[in-house]
C-alpha cells in the first residue's frame, strides 16, 4: 500500500472513531484564543492529568507552547455553533462573540456553559509528526449537572443515544 492509500484508510478507518469535542483556550496576557479539539484524553486520576494533540500550524499551537496554562472546555450539545466557530478560520475577536466566555483571575478563558472545564498547569510537550502532544495537570475541575456531550464522528456533529 502507497503512503497516500495507507493516509487515506487512516482517515477512513478515524471517521469510524467516535469522540467527544472540547475547545482548548489559552491566553498571552489579554491575547486570548482557543481551538475545537477532539484529541482530550485523561491520563491518570494521581495526578489528575488529560493531554491534547495540536496541529504545529494551528494558532492554538503557537499559544500553547509559549504558555504554561490552557483551559479544556467540554462542550454540550448546546454548544454545536460554538465548536464550529473555534474550527473555522474566524480571528480570535470573532470565536470569542460565539459562547458564554468568562475570564479566571490570570485571564485564561473558559466557557461557563460548556459540560466542564478543566482548568490545567502545562507540564511536559512531545512533537510527533505534524503534531505536539500537551500534557496537563488538571489543578481545578468545574462541571455542569446536566450530561449531554457533543460527538463527532463521520465529519458530523452528534449526541449520545440511549
Ligand atoms: C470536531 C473537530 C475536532 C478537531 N480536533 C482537532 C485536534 O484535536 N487537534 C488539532 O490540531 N486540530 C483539530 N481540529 C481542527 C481545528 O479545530 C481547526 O484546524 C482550527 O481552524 C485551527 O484553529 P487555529 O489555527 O486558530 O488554532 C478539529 C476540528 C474539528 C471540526
Amino acid at each position: 500500500m502507497s503512503e497516500n492509500d495507507l493516509q487515506n484508510a487512516f482517515r477512513m478507518a478515524m471517521r469510524r472513531v467516535a469522540a467527544t469535542v472540547a475547545i482548548v483556550s489559552a491566553n498571552k496576557g489579554p491575547e486570548r484564543h482557543g481551538t475545537t479539539a477532539t484529541s482530550v484524553t485523561s491520563i491518570s486520576m494521581d495526578p489528575p492529568s488529560v493531554l491534547v494533540c495540536f496541529n504545529q500550524n494551528s494558532r492554538l499551537h503557537g499559544f500553547l507552547r509559549e504558555q504554561d496554562r490552557f483551559c479544556v472546555n467540554v462542550l454540550h450539545t448546546t454548544n454545536i455553533d460554538v465548536a464550529r466557530m473555534f474550527s473555522s478560520s474566524a480571528s480570535s475577536t470573532e470565536r470569542f462573540t460565539s459562547g458564554n466566555w468568562h475570564m479566571d483571575d490570570e485571564g485564561l478563558p473558559y466557557l461557563a456553559d460548556a459540560q466542564a472545564n478543566l482548568f490545567c498547569r502545562k507540564e511536559h510537550e512531545v512533537t510527533y509528526g505534524s503534531h505536539t502532544i500537551f500534557i496537563g495537570r488538571v489543578i481545578q475541575a468545574l462541571t455542569r449537572d446536566d450530561i449531554s456531550p457533543l460527538l463527532y464522528s463521520d465529519g458530523h456533529y452528534s449526541s449520545v443515544a440511549d
